[in-house]
């Protein structure tokens, strides 16, 4: 049984990982709007693999007898300056959510339950991928300038499939 404080805690990270779904899906659509297909193919991977984030912790909630709390989803910006600007606040925002998930797994170790420490640790390692995904792609496209440079990226990070990445056992 979750504890109360471990509920509302995990509860709180499912809406934040909706909320980074919807600002992928937000980055998505500023590219697809300035005519760069790759990149917004790109973020949509990001959109479902974030939705994918949510319902394991969702589905972790529940099979633990707790309940859910769906709270209300914030709006994304929905406008950057440029495509350098959308991965450095991709980059910092994975690195914030690598806060929240530590966050957790500190709280869940307070409240000495194990089954969520090790529930966590799934995320822990998703995390190192996730902060390093977005800073490569930020480099790219930090060597790709505008231009030439900027179609050709485009058609790198068409490249990029989605794929469901396996359920951590419990
Ligand atoms: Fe769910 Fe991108 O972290």
């Amino acid at each position: 049984m979750l504890s109360e404080r471990m509920q509302e805690a995990l509860n709180k990270q499912v809406n934040a990982e909706l909320y980074s779904s919807y600002l992928y899906l937000s980055m998505a659509a500023y590219f697809s709007a300035k005519n760069l297909p790759g990149f917004a193919s790109w973020m949509t991977c990001q959109v479902q693999e974030e939705i994918v984030h949510a319902m394991k912790i969702h589905q972790h909630v529940l099979g633990r007898g707790g309940g859910a709390t769906l709270l209300p989803i914030e709006g994304p910006p929905l406008d950057w300056e440029s495509p350098r600007a959308v991965f450095e606040a991709t980059y910092a925002h994975e690195q914030k959510v690598t806060g929240l998930i530590n966050g957790l797994v500190d709280l869940a170790q307070e409240e000495k339950d194990h089954a969520t420490v090790n529930f966590l640790q799934w995320f822990v390692a998703e995390q190192v991928e996730e902060e390093e995904s977005a800073s490569g792609a930020l480099e790219k496209v930090k060597l790709a300038g505008d231009g030439a440079g900027l179609f050709m990226l485009d058609q790198e990070l068409a490249q990029r499939i989605f794929t469901i990445p396996p359920v951590p056992s419990e």
